[in-house]
């Protein structure tokens, strides 16, 4: 059996129907309406020992309704859920035990205890032994940069600090799976650095199963081999990252900046098909491309025998702009995958 299994696992909310304002929530109060919202739809999830895998799909898919019934913290509507052989609802302190999770939106952490103590208590909770405390806090401290922060209390932290501090709280007792709802959204380029280095780290090293939510594509790329699409609570693809941007990162964009205004530059390029420009201001434009159809160079190049190049940066297709490209081919995507 995987280490990860669900059969027709669903899950619905009760939702108030509230018209706006104050007339509206009186109204309420008076005579309650309320709709049944299905988050997510019966599906099926099947995920091996040690294998890293990005769970994505636009605002409101179901994502984290998905990690939070894997993880045992909420109770799944129907379906059948085993995590490590266990359902994971059922045996919540069994479970806690053998899963890591972070949540970006919300710490776990104590807010008022220095970090190295809420680790401590941690430690006590999990009934980590010494020798395996010792060890991962030394790493982990290492790996994240935690020196300088962890005998701040959690309310002091930056979010970038109160990440990584949460990221190590989830591993401290070796979890064989961990749960990483959105761990990256709002930090800097260098600490999401130091997040995914440590993630892949623990991956290669100790085997652990990642499970992981992101709206960044440099995640996505750096950590997981597998990729699951959910749209409107229902997985439309799920196979492999690059078999999807083969398919459907087309596009390409380059930013430049160049010496003096090219009118006939931009005439031309707006006639050529499969090329999309962009003007920012009179000396800075960019130039979006098929990449199947062009190549960079061609576009450099192109832009050159125009004039100076003052400088240019290059961006692939975002992780939404290949999701999006997935909606509007209206594709069976679940047949093409491994
Ligand atoms: N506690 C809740 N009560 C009511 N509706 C909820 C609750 N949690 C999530 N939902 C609804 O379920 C859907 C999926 O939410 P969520 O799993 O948080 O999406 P995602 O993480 O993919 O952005 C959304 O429509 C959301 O409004
Ligand atoms: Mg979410």
């Amino acid at each position: 059996m995987s280490i990860i299994e669900a059969r027709g696992l669903t899950k619905s909310f009760v939702q108030a129907v509230k018209e706006p304002g104050l007339k509206g929530a009186l109204k309420h109060l008076v005579t309650p309406r309320n709709i049944t919202k299905v988050a997510v739809h019966p599906l099926d999830l099947s995920i091996e020992t040690g294998e890293t895998v990005a769970y994505v799909g636009p605002n409101g898919a179901g994502k984290s309704t998905t990690i939070k019934m894997l993880s045992g913290i909420l109770k799944p509507s129907g379906g059948s859920i085993s995590v490590n052989g266990i359902n994971p609802y059922k045996k919540r302190m069994e479970n806690a035990a053998r899963i890591g999770a972070v949540f970006g939106q919300r710490t776990q952490l104590w807010w008022d205890i220095p970090i190295v103590e809420s680790f401590s208590l941690l430690k006590d909770i999990y009934q980590i032994p010494d020798p395996v405390y010792r060890n991962n806090l030394e790493q982990f401290i290492e790996l994240l940069g935690m020196n300088e922060f962890i005998h701040l209390s959690a309310r002091k932290l930056s979010l970038g600090q109160r990440m990584r501090a949460d990221l190590a709280a989830a591993l401290l007792h070796n979890p064989p799976i961990v749960y990483l709802d959105e761990p990256t959204i709002g930090l800097d380029v260098s600490v999401k650095q130091k997040i995914r280095e440590f993630i892949k780290k623990i991956n290669h090293e100790q085997q652990t199963t990642v499970m992981l939510t992101t709206h960044d594509l440099g995640d996505i790329e750096d950590l997981c081999r597998r990729l699951i699409i959910i749209d409107h609570g229902r997985i439309i693809y799920d196979g492999s990252l690059s078999e999807v941007k083969s398919r459907f990162a087309r596009s390409r964009i380059i930013f430049f900046q160049v010496g003096s205004p090219m009118p006939e530059l931009f005439a031309e390029l707006n006639r050529t098909p499969g090329i999309r420009f962009t003007l920012q201001n009179d000396q800075e434009f960019s130039v979006a491309f098929d990449r199947y159809e062009y190549t960079a160079s061609d576009v450099v190049s192109r832009v050159m025998r125009h004039g100076e190049v003052i400088d240019f940066r290059m961006e692939d297709a975002n992780i939404e702009q290949v999701i999006k490209a997935v909606y509007d081919g209206n594709l069976d995507l679940n047949q093409q995958a491994q």
